[in-house]
């Protein structure tokens, strides 16, 4: 049996994820970012795996987008992994709604703790703190990609009604709400080297280079990849940002990033 294994990922967790999925399962490894890109997500497999980190206890706009997308979803399973550094609430019902306008339904709904990575809210965790969550993943990810591997069904890690209700249903419309305009408070401070990477990482291509420097147009998805890759940590957003450590999961590198947003070699 074909398996894809569709992954986004601004800081590396959700990548690191996919590409142990694929590891073990051996499925094929395919950028949301660029499958999103064209009018309808064709794809010849008949099991697909939806990897991507919880935003406000929801899924990342761009990912309900490309989940609208896929052709002929009626005859795959389809199987949402989540990571998230707390809780994930009811993101997975987002994609679920999704899917089930094009006929076909959510195999099974997992989730994988990692490290937090919102940086407009906090720095990143201490490296013990790290240590600890990539421990414990090696182990989980074994449990996840065996479940795929041997096509079970029907779990769907969700937390409480109240938690649901509260965190994906209030929080999540707030932060859908405010998305469009909370780019505005990134910028390029003087250690800027108009060096490109934010443009080339940005996996929505929603990073300009005006006189040399980064300009964010407005679609942003709020990934953190921009500001978590920079190479000489010239981009912040707001006044607190200056201080917070940042996050990338280390096995990955900015060349894998850069197949994601369809940039590498560009
Ligand atoms: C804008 C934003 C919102 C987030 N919201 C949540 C959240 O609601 N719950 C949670 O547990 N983690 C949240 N996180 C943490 C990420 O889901 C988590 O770190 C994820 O593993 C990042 O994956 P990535 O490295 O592939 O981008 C948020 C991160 C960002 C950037």
């Amino acid at each position: 049996m074909t398996i894809d294994i569709f992954y986004f990922s601004g800081t590396g967790n959700c990548l690191i994820t996919a590409k142990k999925i694929a590891e073990n399962t051996g499925g094929r490894l395919k950028s949301i970012a660029v499958a999103v890109r064209d009018v309808k997500v064709e794809t010849d497999a008949q099991k697909i795996v939806i990897v991507f980190p919880v935003y406000a206890w929801g899924p990342p706009v761009v990912v309900r987008r490309f989940a609208r997308k896929i052709n002929d979803v009626k005859n795959k399973k389809v199987y949402v992994v989540t990571t998230f550094g707390g809780f994930a609430g009811a993101t997975e019902d987002f994609i679920k709604k999704d899917i089930e306008k094009r006929g076909g339904e959510i195999t099974a709904g997992l989730g994988v703790r990692m490290p937090g990575n919102c940086i407009t809210l906090y720095g990143a965790w201490p490296e013990e703190k790290q240590k600890k969550f990539f421990e414990r993943f090696e182990e989980r990810i074994k449990v996840v990609s065996d479940y795929i591997a041997q096509g079970k069904e029907g779990l769907h890690e969700k937390s409480n009604f109240l938690m649901n209700f509260l965190f994906s249903g209030l929080i999540y419309k707030g932060f859908l709400m405010g998305l469009p305009g909370m780019d505005k408070k990134f910028f390029a401070t003087e250690k800027c080297t108009g060096c490109g990477v934010c443009r080339k990482i940005c996996p929505v291509e929603n990073i300009e280079l005006l006189g040399g420097k980064p300009q964010w147009m407005g679609s942003c998805e709020q990934c953190m990849a921009c500001i978590q890759w920079c190479p000489e940590e010239a981009i912040q957003h707001g006044k607190k940002t200056v201080k917070r450590k940042r996050y990338r999961y280390p096995e990955i590198t900015l060349d894998d990033m850069l197949e994601q947003s369809g940039n590498k070699g560009g």
